[in-house]
This record gives structure tokens, sequence and C-alpha cells, in this order.
């Protein structure tokens, strides 16, 4: 072996050796009760989750509210169809060119901004951020993106918006239409893409059956950067195909295309929505040959190992799970609401709208969003007024997850509690554990606390909102049923 060899090597060894801690971390955790037995996971996206949520109507979901005092919103616009449907995928979109049906839904679309105006008694959306996303939100014809955007920009202010993110695939931002819809969005103030690049490996995005290679993902990349976007891209680690030394190998990729975000997903196989894709089926049944999972303890290597490369190479954690070079290149949507806890407005098939101590989520189904619309409604399909107390551990979880809980924060947005008395046994306890750190000022959680961010967020839950029974924990000190709160 020559020493070049030798030193790539040994490298490797070292890296594997480190990504070896966590599964000892896994096994303590797991007997304090942190994480569930079986060591799957549930994402804290939003509190309550969503699937725990009844039907809403308008008048119940604007009664008492009041815009915002400096009338911003950060604003959600969805276009649910794709080329074709990734094995992984849990939305429900509608696949194929369907151009006819694309102006359609525009249509509607258009209408739902209005009626939602009308609503808030306002004739423009005061915009923070703005995320366009799907779906395959630039699947659709030139004209038709023309037309989105501009009917788009016409509800909302864009003077005050400082950050215009679209959420992409690749293959429509290559070749001369692909230039062509760059160009288009950057028109329109467009400024951030993320663009889900999922593998840099062919076999596993053939796996994943995604209608591009990686030829096609680095020119997606190469045209973004040259039309000036800042540009984040995606990455799925624990797929069926993965392996430590061909995850690596797709990270020292990844690190070498000079983006200024990756952002990494572990692998969902159970829907987190209504929606289940085929991935579940496919794992569970004869084609387990190709979709053979890797284990959990591989998984969270795989984990380890992407954030120790991301390091080396001058990316750090974030926003949770996005690694940025600088501080300043992170989602303002995403941020504006885990981290602000700010009012967003949702437009489209399942996009949702978060109203202070309200959350509504828009139907799933594309009849109802049509004919809803078509009747002047709000395509409501179900949603929450949280209570004070789930108001109250809304305003923990979220930020914890995310960045940290500014302390003078949380008392001004749960109208004067005070975490030095709030879950006191458990941020305690913790702590203990080396998993969140307290000052006078913030409570965050630590690198050890931020690997396994959602299960540290999910001790602030509600019994009602635990993510798996009582049963799927060991009874240690971290058992996430004992000392709750409310
Ligand atoms: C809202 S999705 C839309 C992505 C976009 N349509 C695309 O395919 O590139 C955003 C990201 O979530 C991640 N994702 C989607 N399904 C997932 C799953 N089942 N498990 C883990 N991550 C997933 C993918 O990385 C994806 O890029
Ligand atoms: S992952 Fe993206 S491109 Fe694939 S089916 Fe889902 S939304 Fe469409």
């Amino acid at each position: 072996m020559t020493i070049a060899e030798n030193r790539i090597t040994n490298r490797k060894e070292l890296l594997i050796a480190r990504a070896k801690e966590r599964i000892e971390d896994l096994h303590r955790l797991q007997k304090a009760g942190l994480i569930c037995k079986h060591g799957d996971f549930f994402p804290s996206v939003h509190y309550p989750p969503i699937t725990m949520y009844s039907p809403i109507t308008e008048e119940e979901l604007f009664e008492g509210y009041t815009l915002p005092e400096d009338g911003l919103f950060d604003i959600y616009a969805h276009i649910p169809f794709c080329r074709q449907r990734c094995i992984f995928c849990h939305y429900p979109v509608q696949l194929g060119e369907r151009d006819p049906e694309k102006d359609q839904y525009l249509d509607a679309l258009e209408k739902e901004m209005d009626i939602y105006m009308r609503r808030l008694g306002i004739d423009k959306i005061k915009a923070r951020s703005i995320l366009v996303g799907g779906g395959t939100p630039t699947y659709l014809t030139l004209e038709q993106l023309d037309r989105f955007l501009n009917f788009f920009v016409q509800r909302v202010d864009l003077s005050t918006c400082t950050q215009f993110n679209y959420d992409v695939d690749p293959v429509t931002l290559i070749g001369a239409e692909g230039r062509e819809r760059l160009r288009l969005m950057r028109s329109y103030g467009v400024d951030r893409l993320t663009i889900g690049i999922q593998s840099l490996n062919e076999d596993i995005l053939k796996r994943m059956n995604r209608h591009h290679g990686i030829k096609e993902a680095l020119a997606s990349i190469e045209n973004a950067k040259e039309f000036g976007y800042q540009v984040n891209i995606e990455f799925i680690y624990g797929y069926p195909g993965e392996t430590l030394d061909n995850w690596m190998e797709v990270m020292e990729h990844a690190v070498s295309l000079g983006t200024e975000e990756i952002q990494l997903y572990r692998l969902k196989i159970e829907a987190y929505g209504d929606f289940q894709g085929p991935i579940k089926r496919l794992s569970e049944r004869e084609e387990k040959g190709q979709y053979q999972l890797p284990t959990v303890e591989e998984t969270l290597m795989m984990k380890q190992l992407a954030i120790d490369i991301l390091n080396e190479n001058g990316y750090h954690e974030n926003l949770r799970r996005v690694f940025t070079k600088e501080r300043k290149h992170y989602s303002h949507y995403a941020d504006n609401q885990c981290c602000g806890l700010l009012d967003q407005l949702g437009f489209g098939l399942t996009a949702f709208s978060s109203l202070r101590n309200r959350f509504v989520l828009n139907t799933q189904n594309f009849d109802e969003y049509y004919s809803q619309i078509a009747a002047g409604k709000m395509p409501l399909n179900r949603g929450i007024t949280r209570t004070k107390e789930e108001q109250i551990s809304w305003a923990i979880i979220l930020p914890l997850k995310n960045r940290c809980v500014w302390k003078n924060y949380f008392e001004k947005v749960t109208g004067g509690v005070s975490l030095n008395h709030v879950f006191r046994n458990k941020i305690e306890k913790l702590k203990s554990f080396g998993l969140i750190t307290e000052d006078e000022q913030k409570i965050e959680l630590t690198k050890l606390g931020a690997f396994f961010a959602d299960e540290v967020a999910q001790q602030f839950h509600h019994p009602n909102y635990i993510p798996f029974s009582r049963e799927q924990y060991e009874h240690g000190p971290l058992y996430p049923y004992d000392d709750c709160e409310f």
C-alpha cells in the first residue's frame, strides 16, 4: 500500500471509529428511555403532530384573530405535480405532464389567495419570507411558471421580503429550458434554491426511482450557481443500498461542490402525514432484496460520518440538519416558523398556515381542493387552536429542536410563563445526561442533544402526543411519560 492509500485507509478507520461511538450513545439513551426500543424516529416538525388535529371551520380559525403588529407573514405556496413517483416520497402529487390540470390548479391557487386576503381584510400580503414547494414547483411549462409568479407577486408586497426560496428537483434546472426557468425565477426575485439531490450514487438514485442521474444533479447545481442563487442541496441517508462506504463517498463529493448549504434527512419509512409512499410496502415485501434497509445503528453511523466530513470541510450545523459555511445562510422561512414562531400563510394542496395559537392544514384531495375554492371557501382539512398548555409546549419544542430557546422570548410568546418555573425536572434531567445546556438567557442542545434532537424535543410533549406508546420505551430516567408538566 502506498503512503497516500495508507493515509486514506487510516482516515476512514478513524471516521468509522468515531461514528461507532454513536451506537454506544444510542444504546445508553434507549436504556434511559429517551429513544424508543426499536430505534425508529418521529420528526418533531409541528406541535402537536399534524395527524392529531380535528376538522376546523374558517370561522373557528379566525375567531378573535388579529393581524400581526408589523403586518408581516411568511408565505408558502405549494405546487403538487411531479414527473414520476420517488420511492421514498410520502407527498400526494399528480404524476406526468397534465398541462391542462396544472392550469386548473393555478386558477384555483390564484383564487385561494384572494379568498384568504378577503378573510384577513387585506389587499396585499406583506411578505417576511417566501417558500414555494411541492411536488416539483418548477415542473410547469415556462408560460405556466411565468403566469404563477406573475399573479403571486401581484398579491404580495416583496419590499419587506428577506428571502424568496424555491424547493426544486434537478431536472427542471438543466438544458436550455432549465436555464430559462432559472433566469425567469431570478427576474421575479427568487434568490435561494433548495435542490433535492438525494444521493450522488447512480445505483441509489435508480433505487429511489429518481428521474435524474449524477450528471443532471451536478449540472443543476452549476446552473443555479451561475444565475446567482444561494444553493442548498438535500440528501437522504439510511436508504436501501447505502453502505457506510458509498455514503462517505457521496458526502465527500457533496462537500466538493461549493454550495452554501447541505441538508441531511434520515429516511422516514412510515409516513408522517396521511399518504404512505411506496417505500414501506417495498421494504416489507419480496422486493426486500433490493430494498433491504440499513439497520438503525448503521443509519446513525451514516449521520455521524456525514457530520464529521461536513465539519472537516468547514460546514457546521446551523439551523437543525442544515450545514453551512457561513451563519447567514439558512432558510428564513424555516427559521421564522420554528424559532421565531411567527405567523405564516400557506396556499395550495396540503399547505398549512400557522397563526400564533392556531394552525390549519389544507385538504390533500385534489377534487376537494378545486370544489371548495370554486364555492369561494378556504380548502381547509383540519386544524387546532392550541390551549394555553399546548402553546407553552410548542414554544419550547420547536425552538429547542431547531436552534435554542431564549428565555425572554419564551416568556413573551407564552404571555408571561417563565422557563425557570416550568419543565424544571425535565430540564435538569436532560442537563445531567449532557443533552442540553442552560444559562441565564437560553437553553440549547449540546452536540449530543443535537444528534438526537427530535427525541430531546419530545421530552416536552404532553403524554397524548408522545410519538410511541408507553411500552415502546424503557422505563429509565428519561422515560418521556414521566414528569410531564401538564
Ligand atoms: C418536500 S421534499 C420535496 C423535494 C423535491 N420535490 C425533490 O424531489 O427534489 C423535500 C425533501 O425532503 C426529503 N424527503 C422526502 N421524503 C423523505 C423521506 N421519506 N425520508 C426522508 N427524507 C425525505 C428529500 O430530501 C426532499 O428533497
Ligand atoms: S420526492 Fe419530490 S420529485 Fe419525488 S415524487 Fe416526491 S415531491 Fe415529487
